[in-house]
């Protein structure tokens, strides 16, 4: 019994050695301009990122920097603004710019992992 919660254990922490990413959510495309929630206008390199309301967290994570995964590749992109319509705290909408690195724009709609950095 020890060992076999031992070997659970070990496992587990495998497991969290390997995905690090905090978030896992839905990503989709979407038309930046302006100025988003954050207040900043548009990064010249475009890379930008809404996130949810609750993790945007009333602007306390604007501008962090946030690392998206998908399928080997990923993408730093900036928080710029937030939706508050997702459903899952980690749900996002990628400028074109940064979801065109990680995807085809055709491709829209897929499963992410990212993470602040
Ligand atoms: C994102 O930024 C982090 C921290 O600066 C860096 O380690 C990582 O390589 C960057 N990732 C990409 C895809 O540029």
């Amino acid at each position: 019994m020890v060992s076999m919660i031992s070997a659970i254990t070990a496992l587990a922490l495998t497991i969290t050695g390997t995905a690090s990413a905090a978030f896992t959510g839905h990503a989709q495309w979407y038309f930046t301009g302006g100025v988003g929630f954050c207040g900043f206008p548009l990064p010249a390199n475009k890379l930008v990122v809404a996130i949810a309301t609750p993790v945007y967290n009333k602007g306390v994570n604007c501008g962090r920097t946030a690392q998206v995964n998908f399928q080997g590749k990923s993408v730093n992109v900036t928080v710029y603004d937030q939706n508050n319509v997702f459903v899952n705290q980690g749900d996002i909408d990628l400028s074109q710019t940064a979801y065109s690195q990680l995807t085809s724009l055709d491709n829209d709609g897929i499963t992410v992992t990212w993470d602040f950095v």
